[in-house]
């Protein structure tokens, strides 16, 4: 990491004040005075400051229920981020680890562990999503309450969306009623819900984001907690190839 990246992660300091002291030559870097902002460092360097050696804060590691109409962004925009429901220290540091769209309702990570929230959203290691899909059009087949096979084989095969050339990871599709469905995917490719749906002539006209691994979105609308430790590490992120035999 960043010189001043550091400075910042284990001081009150800001960016452009970490800056400062660092080219002022007020801090050490296992025993050299570093006036580089940029020089890279390890969690493991004995970084000076002040006569104490820095720790950085340990990184935290969120889940928010997403209300529509918000934005999965650091700043405000056409609607308010959702950094405003966040009542925590530091929340520059923090990044969502996977966006859902405006409309879209549901879980959200956020963390500040770079490395966590790319494993987690890395199409290498087949983290499941889970969405709650409500649909315009029926997608019951020949029998009431059974979804049409066809479509089913299709989700599963795998869809091209317009504009790329990889088709989709398989996917699987649990009947809820006529219009609704949950949908499990294992990536998180632009807008790729509404656009498999949008593929089979269908529309998707409500969306909520249910599982992501193992952590349920378990808190009501608009609050958030912490994740525990298990969370945290429950991802063991290790590539399999048979994906169908988890779906
Ligand atoms: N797929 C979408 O189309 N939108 C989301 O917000 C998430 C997945």
């Amino acid at each position: 990491m960043r010189l001043d990246k550091f400075v910042c992660k284990s001081t009150r300091l800001n960016r452009e004040e970490a800056v400062v002291v660092i080219g002022a030559g007020k801090v050490a870097v296992n025993g050299s005075v570093v006036v580089d902002a940029g020089a890279q460092v390890h969690e493991s360097n004995c970084i000076v400051f002040q006569g104490g050696c820095l720790k950085p804060r340990p990184f935290r590691y969120l889940l928010l229920n997403k209300p529509k109409n918000t934005l999965c962004s650091n700043v405000d925009g056409d609607h308010p981020s959702i950094f405003n429901l966040l009542d925590v220290e530091y929340p520059h540091e923090l990044h969502i680890a996977g966006r859902l769209d405006a409309d879209t309702t549901g879980l959200v990570l956020i963390t500040d562990d770079g490395r966590w929230s790319f494993n987690v959203f890395n199409p290498k290691y087949h983290c499941q999503k889970v969405y709650r899909v409500r649909l315009r059009d029926s997608i019951e087949g020949e029998h009431k309450g059974e979804i049409d096979k066809q479509l089913v084989t299709r989700f599963k095969q795998g869809l091209e969306l317009p504009g790329e050339t990889k088709p989709t990871l398989p996917a699987k599709m649990a009947y809820v009623s006529e219009r609704e469905v949950l949908l499990t995917i294992s990536e998180g490719r632009y807008h790729q819900v509404k656009r498999m749906f949008a593929t089979v002539g269908n529309r998707v006209v409500g969306l909520h984001r249910e599982r992501v691994g193992s952590i349920e979105c378990d808190v009501p609308c608009g609050e958030w907690r912490y994740l525990s430790d298990e969370e945290v590490e429950g991802f063991g992120f290790s590539p399999f190839s048979e994906l169908d035999n988890r779906l």
